[in-house]
């Protein structure tokens, strides 16, 4: 018998460098490839202040600090993912964290340029994808 995965939503953000580099159509091309359809998105400049608190769990971690710089330092692309299975899903088409460890194929293996320009982030669990979702999209704008 065959495992039926539920619908999910998931948070994806196209990191500044990948949108500076124009790499948006070829990123969602893939996560589409992969069976995910994009539901809500949005180019921002996050605010210091907002990178932290996205990032918070990371805080005490030494990298933190470059991580809210780069995260601050051009456009982002915010974006809801809709699927069967989607926080599990995306994270498979995203790749490990570190390029260098990414599977052939995914997005982070195919683009990223380093553990810190790896392109995409992807929320990691079903309950830090709604937090992460409402943190930057409205009821309204999820339909
Ligand atoms: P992301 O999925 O956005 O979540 C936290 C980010 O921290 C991660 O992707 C990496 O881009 C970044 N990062 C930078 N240095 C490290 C590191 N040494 N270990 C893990 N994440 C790191």
């Amino acid at each position: 018998m065959s495992e039926v995965s539920e619908m999910e939503r998931t948070l994806s953000i196209i990191k500044p460098d990948a949108v500076a580099r124009g790499l948006e159509g070829e990123v969602n091309a893939l996560l589409e490839a992969g069976g995910l359809r994009v539901v809500a998105r949005r180019g921002l400049r996050l605010t210091e202040d907002q990178a932290r608190e996205f990032y918070a769990v990371h805080r005490e971690r030494p990298f933190y600090g470059d991580l809210v710089r780069y995260m601050t330092s051009g456009d982002v692309v915010v974006q809801v993912l809709e699927g069967e299975g989607a926080v599990l899903r995306n994270r498979e088409i995203m790749g490990a964290t570190d390029p260098a460890e990414a599977g052939e194929g995914t997005i982070r293996r195919l683009f990223g340029e380093s553990i810190e320009r790896n392109v995409v982030h992807g929320s990691d669990s079903l309950e830090n994808a709604r937090a992460e979702i409402a943190f930057f999209f409205s009821e309204s704008e999820l339909k």
